[in-house]
């Protein structure tokens, strides 16, 4: 079965437009991970995921059928199957609850068997390294790191089918990041789960994604293996940002690729690619004609006219 399918979808904010002709598939129990700087469209896109926000064009579907379709007519169902971890906590969290009512609330919303979700729970509690009191405490009493892991239990509670983490890592300790990571790899795998990941650190893509997609204004410039992405990636918006990131092998990093100029705006984004006006390696022709998402020899689509080789010779 096919997770996540979009084909050719665009998110308008009024004038801004965050997501532009976006295309990728997802097999169930695939890990993806999605990088890109500030502003790229990253939280639109799992906002659009689990049906927060329609698309303004294009196609959408969850297992097969549009997100639009299953709002209409199983929205429960979907929204247990779909879970997404938000990019901000503690907001995530509602104030005025303990977070035993606040995680009992989910159980009740979904009709989940109590005693059973309970046991689950405090399992996924346990091996975050949390302790129970933190059920009887209130979301402003708990750390940023502990909210964060809380809004994970709460949502792998569901047993969902796809989880959407927006930033799962931001702001834990190091050491604290190691076994969370270890645990959702070990869920994704009991459960077999879709992941969509995002992170701004790219040693978390690296350890827990098997493809990735690489955002730029809105666009995907290049989706790939992950492993084969960082060892040779082939538009040189991938290549510029992950020569600037510790998750290169040791000895392999080479120079970072410095990019000069802000992001260009999304109201108003360059003609022709995207990325010429900060492209290295731009030409003429990258200024007027806009570049497609091609494929590439090896499980590889690069939107660039000029790619890096990826050839070893
Ligand atoms: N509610 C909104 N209203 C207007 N514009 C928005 C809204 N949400 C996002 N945008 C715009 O859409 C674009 C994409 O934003 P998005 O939040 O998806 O980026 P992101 O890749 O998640 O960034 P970050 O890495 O900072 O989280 C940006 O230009 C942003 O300003
Ligand atoms: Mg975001």
């Amino acid at each position: 079965m096919t997770a996540i399918l979009l084909d050719g979808v665009s998110a308008h904010y009024g004038a801004v437009k965050s997501l532009d002709d976006v295309s990728f598939a997802v097999e169930q129990g695939g890990r993806v991970g999605l990088v890109g700087e500030s502003g790229s469209g990253k939280s639109t896109l799992c906002r659009l995921l689990v049906g927060l926000r329609l698309p303004s064009g294009g196609e959408l579907s969850v297992f097969d059928r549009p997100v639009a379709d299953h709002l209409r007519t199983d929205a429960r169902q979907f929204r247990r199957n779909v879970q997404l971890i938000m990019q901000d906590a503690v907001a995530s969290l509602s104030p005025r609850m303990r977070i035993r009512s606040l995680l009992q609330e989910v159980i009740t919303i979904h009709s989940l068997p109590a005693d059973e979700t309970w046991r689950w729970i405090e399992t996924l509690t346990a091996r975050l390294g949390l302790p129970n009191s933190v059920f009887e405490r209130y979301p402003h009493e708990i750390s940023g790191g502990q909210a964060r892991r809380l809004a994970i239990v709460r949502a792998l509670a569901l047993k969902p089918r796809i989880v959407v983490a927006d930033e799962p890592t931001a702001g834990l300790d190091v050491s604290v990041q190691g076994g969370l990571l270890n645990l959702l790899i070990e869920i994704q795998r009991e459960l077999s789960l879709t992941y969509l990941m995002i992170s701004h650190d790219l040693r978390v893509i690296r350890r827990v994604t098997g493809r990735m997609l690489v955002m730029y204004l809105g666009q995907i410039v290049e989706d790939g293996e992950t492993e084969a992405l960082f060892r040779k990636p082939a538009h040189p918006y991938s290549a510029a940002l992950l020569s600037t990131n510790a998750a290169h092998a040791p000895g392999k990093a080479g120079q970072p690729i410095i990019l000069h100029g802000e992001i260009p705006s999304a109201i108003n984004p360059p003609p022709g690619c995207r990325f010429h006006t900060r492209c290295p390696v731009a030409q003429t022709r990258c200024k007027t004609d806009p570049p497609s998402l091609r494929r590439l020899p090896d499980n590889r689509s690069v939107r660039c006219h000029f790619p890096y080789s990826l050839s070893f010779a």
